[in-house]
């Protein structure tokens, strides 16, 4: 079980990435020293209506811990339920409540950031969370739902609901991922309350996590976007930049694959190229202009198996 106020400080957290961050990312980022993983959202309808698919999604390997779950919905029973389902079958050290997410397809069923329209409402989920399960119950959510003040109340309601973290990403749903993340609103927010907060958004080196920490006066970061293709970025947040060298990408990206298909079967290749295409970006052709990127990359996004991984990845030095 985690322990957010006594954790080492900064916290240092992937942030949970629908498709992205499942048991095979995660075991990466935590063996290059990620220091808590947040799984992605599942469906707390699905769980509840006993979906395998589903479930199993929040099954873990017992080396990505501390874990914490996400769950999204908006059924203070139905979520309540889901999180023991989730707490009994696997034990997962915190649960998490998704309140940031703005897709069509989760708000439109007042899902995800839509919660922030109806504060009550998500204080009763936080409450009735909390009291079905034994784990910490943490928030992610975002600076509003339109307005960007309306996190400043949104606090309280989660600090008095119980919730023992909240993670603020720094923008509105109107503004989806548009413009710059507010890290100074997330500072007054934390002012607002006594709970640990993880400033969230646009944070993808040491310097930006030093500003943003600085700015949201927050206890830790939480890395999203940053963190695909570029597993390392943990031990930079945490002081130890390195340079990755190419033999080490390569061998990182040949051990993500091989758990990948041992986790999804050897059809995995397909779903692994999303992943293929954040390893191998644009921009390595600055540091390796001798090797013809276009052509690789062109390549990774059409691989079908692991030996023709493996062969272009020989061609990749
Ligand atoms: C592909 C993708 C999937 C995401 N899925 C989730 C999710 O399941 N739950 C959630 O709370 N946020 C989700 N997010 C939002 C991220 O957790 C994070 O808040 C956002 O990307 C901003 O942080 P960043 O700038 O570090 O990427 C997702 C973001 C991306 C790019």
């Amino acid at each position: 079980m985690i322990d957010w106020k006594t954790l080492p400080r900064p916290i240092v957290a992937l942030a949970p990435m629908a498709d992205m961050t499942d048991l095979p990312f995660c075991l990466i980022c935590k063996q290059l020293g990620a220091p808590v993983v947040f799984r992605e959202m599942v469906s707390s309808e699905a769980v509840v209506r006993g979906s395998v698919k589903t479930i199993e999604m929040a099954r873990f390997d017992e080396r990505e811990r501390p874990i914490i779950q996400q769950i999204f919905g908006s059924d203070p029973k139905i979520m309540s339920e889901a999180a023991k389902i989730v707490e009994d079958k696997f034990h997962p050290d915190g649960i998490d409540i998704n309140m940031g997410c703005p897709a069509y397809k989760i708000v439109s069923n007042f899902d995800g950031s839509a919660l922030m329209k109806d504060p009550p409402r998500a204080a009763e989920i936080v409450k009735a969370v909390r009291e079905a399960v034994s784990v910490p119950v943490s928030v992610k959510t975002r600076l509003g739902w339109s307005k960007d003040t309306d996190i400043l109340d949104f606090v309280r309601y989660l600090e008095d609901a119980g919730a023992s973290l909240i993670t603020i990403h720094g923008r509105t749903k109107e503004q989806g991922y548009a413009g710059h993340a507010n890290w100074d609103r997330v500072g007054e927010a934390r002012l607002r309350t006594s709970l640990p907060v993880i400033v969230n958004g646009d944070i993808t080196s040491y310097a930006t996590a030093q500003d943003a920490m600085a700015r949201a006066h927050a206890d830790g970061v939480m890395l999203g976007r940053g963190a695909l293709g570029n597993p390392w970025i943990f031990e930079e947040i945490l002081g130890s930049p390195r340079t990755v060298s190419l033999e080490e990408r390569v061998a990182v990206v040949r051990e993500h694959a091989q758990l990948h298909l041992a986790h999804y079967g050897d059809r995995g290749m397909v779903t692994f190229r999303k992943h293929l295409a954040c390893y191998f970006k644009k921009e390595l052709k600055q540091e390796y202009p001798h090797i013809d990127w276009a052509d690789i990359r062109t390549q990774l996004v059409r691989v079908n198996t692991i030996e023709e991984l493996e062969a272009i990845l020989l061609r990749a030095r």
